[in-house]
């Protein structure tokens, strides 16, 4: 996530940069930042936490010599939404070399190796992140080659993973050097002559430009009051006209706009530790796993979904017994707690007092800890021993969505881990599970066939007395979270259980007002869930199917790609549920977002 803005002009451009700011808050609070450049000099300032505080700041402290102005000034900042170092103003963008300052929206990984390779160079570096580099790097051709336009050039090709860019140089008072790889970047010309705007999303825009670029990947330029100029074609468009459209991305809801970014997170929260031969956690020492017999996991809601479909990971590829608790449960029932056991929490928020809670006794037992966390600097992050962040961006819409395929995805690669650490996995096993793991951006993908299909079921999926969703090993927590999203924003009953179980009790509510979404992959225990539903179907109850492959028997069929490994089938499954709940609330007139009798963070027991 994070969000960064830039402007060239005769305007108040600290004015345009804070409201550009704000208007790119959702996109993360963790600390914020601007330089303005005029008459060949850098005002700075930079806060922790919103961009009101750094609103603070600068009417404090900065007598605008440029409010009345008939200069050109320039400036760029930057919403911090920490993944690298934690949420300092050192840490905070924009970030100085010698004579140039850049903001970055992204995750260069390669940071490392780059860092290294300049600090023998005798770059000196302030921060922990990883953005500094861009600025050295440049600073280091530059200084070699005396042409920013080709330092800049040669700077992005020597980094690897996501960054949007603007970057500007003390010489140039009138110019912006701006790159788009993996993350948004828009560029736009304002309504004076001269005038140009940047912003990683369109709402800062809109008022201020006719004229706008949705970058491409791999577009790089150069702007100043004269000229924008591109390294390959662009094709110029307009804006949407509202503000709250654009925040939303044209989306009806955050929660439609956060399924549809899943795909895109899951590959931030796999950029720099999916490697070619493995997995690599730098938040965590190898040796946590150390003298571990036993893995417990404690979370509440949609996280602790995740990681009972973890639990079966961990014991299936890196055969470590583990058990999953329910967070209010735990803290009561006096555990019994071992040194030998690894305790994990899983959260969102990082604030959920049961969760919190949990890992407070966990540690006063002597339990080693790691949380598996959205929000950088939140409790939990500050009491685990170790932290791994999942980078899901602000999740606004109360429902989860892309928390729960971003924990899932970090704790797959955890497992996975843990499994290559302690010497338990073939290495074709190991390589066959990389290359799935590759491939679940592709999974999280919202097909138009399926989200018209869910718009259609939700016609029908109304009215009964009730919801089952069902499903075998990981998909039973998966239909657990199916479940979730149908109560939490329908208001309709629904209970998530193992389709094996249902013949022990719940057949018998089996009737054609009974709703069973039978959740049937290709890849795991297809035949018995198969059976399960058959005997559902026998007893009347109405069926949708969710699975690749066509099922007789199904009233209603959700037609998943065929994919090679269950948990890519699951990744696609989840989509599917998450728009089937969407569109059935929306059906009921429900608030999507904002569903009734719930917080997003849950600070109370
Ligand atoms: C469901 C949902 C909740 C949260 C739960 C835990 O959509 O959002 O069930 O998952 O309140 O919250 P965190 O993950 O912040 O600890």
């Amino acid at each position: 996530m994070c969000g960064i803005v830039g402007y060239i002009g005769k305007k108040d451009t600290s004015k345009i940069l804070l409201d550009g700011l704000k208007d790119l808050e959702y996109r993360g609070y963790d600390s914020a930042g601007i330089a303005i450049l005029q008459n060949s000099k850098f005002d700075i300032f930079k806060a922790v936490g919103k961009i009101a505080n750094l609103e603070e700041k600068i009417n404090l402290q900065y007598c605008l010599p440029c409010s009345t102005k008939e200069t050109i000034s320039l400036g760029i900042g930057h919403t911090r939404w920490a993944t690298h170092g934690k949420p300092t103003e050192l840490n905070a963008h924009p970030h100085l070399g010698e004579y140039s300052y850049v903001v970055h929206n992204g995750i260069i990984e390669n940071y490392k190796e780059l860092k290294e390779e300049l600090t023998f160079a005798g770059h000196k570096f302030v921060s922990q992140t990883d953005t500094e580099v861009i600025v050295h790097l440049f600073e280091y051709y530059n200084n070699k080659l005396n042409d920013p336009k080709a330092s800049f050039a040669k700077t992005v090709e020597r980094l690897e993973g996501a960054y949007s860019i603007l970057l500007i140089t003390k010489s140039e008072p009138e110019t912006i050097y701006f790159m788009k790889h993996g993350s948004p970047l828009i560029v736009a010309k304002g309504k004076e002559e001269g005038e140009v705007l940047f912003a990683s999303s369109d709402s800062p825009l809109i008022g201020l430009s006719d004229a706008v670029v949705y970058l491409e990947d791999g577009v790089m330029g150069i702007a100043s009051t004269t000229a924008i100029t591109f390294n390959q074609e662009v094709s110029w468009g307009t804006l949407p006209s509202s503000k709250q459209f654009a925040q939303k991305d044209g989306f009806r809801f955050f929660m439609e706009k956060e399924i549809y970014e899943q795909s895109d997170v899951v590959t931030d929260a796999m950029l720099g530790r999916l490697k070619d031969n493995g997995i690599d956690f730098d938040e965590i020492d190898p040796s946590i796993i150390d003298g571990i017999n036993e893995i417990k996991i404690c979370a509440c809601g949609t996280s602790y979904h995740a990681g009972l479909t973890s639990s079966y990971l961990f014991e299936r590829l890196a055969k470590v017994r583990t058990s999953v608790e329910i967070a209010s449960e735990f803290r009561y029932k006096e555990p019994l707690l071992t040194p030998d056991t690894l305790f994990i929490v899983i959260s969102q928020s990082g604030e959920t007092a049961d969760t919190l809670e949990a890992l407070k006794m966990a540690k006063a037992a002597g339990l080693k800890s790691i949380a598996i966390c959205n929000v950088d600097n939140s409790s939990m992050t500050r009491v685990a021993d170790a932290t791994i962040l999942t980078r899901a961006g602000i999740e606004k819409g109360v429902a989860s969505t892309k928390a729960f395929s971003t924990q899932t995805v970090v704790l797959w690669m955890l497992g996975l881990y843990f499994a290559k650490v302690r010497g338990v996995m073939e290495s074709d096993k190991l390589a066959s599970e990389l290359l799935a793991l590759r491939e679940t951006p592709k999974a999280l993908k919202v097909f138009d066939h399926i989200h018209e299909k869910t718009k259609r079921l939700s016609k029908r999926y109304l009215h009964g007395h009730g919801f089952f969703f069902i499903g075998r090993d990981v998909f039973f927590p998966l239909a657990l979270e199916g479940a979730l999203k149908l109560k939490e924003i329908s208001y309709l009953h629904a209970e998530g259980y193992p389709a094996g179980e249902m013949k022990h009790g719940p057949i018998a509510l089996a009737d054609p007002e009974l709703f069973t979404i039978a959740l049937m992959p290709q890849n795991l225990l297809y035949d018995k869930i198969k059976s399960n539903v058959e005997e559902l179907s026998a007893r009347d109850s109405t069926i949708c199917a969710i699975s690749p492959l066509a099922f007789d028997l199904a009233d209603d069929f959700i037609k998943t790609n065929s994919a090679d490994h269950y948990m890519l089938e699951f990744f696609e499954m989840l989509v599917a549920i998450q728009l089937l709940s969407m569109e059935i609330s929306v059906r009921l007139g429900n608030d999507v977002d904002m569903p009734r009798n719930l917080a997003k963070s849950v600070t109370v027991e």
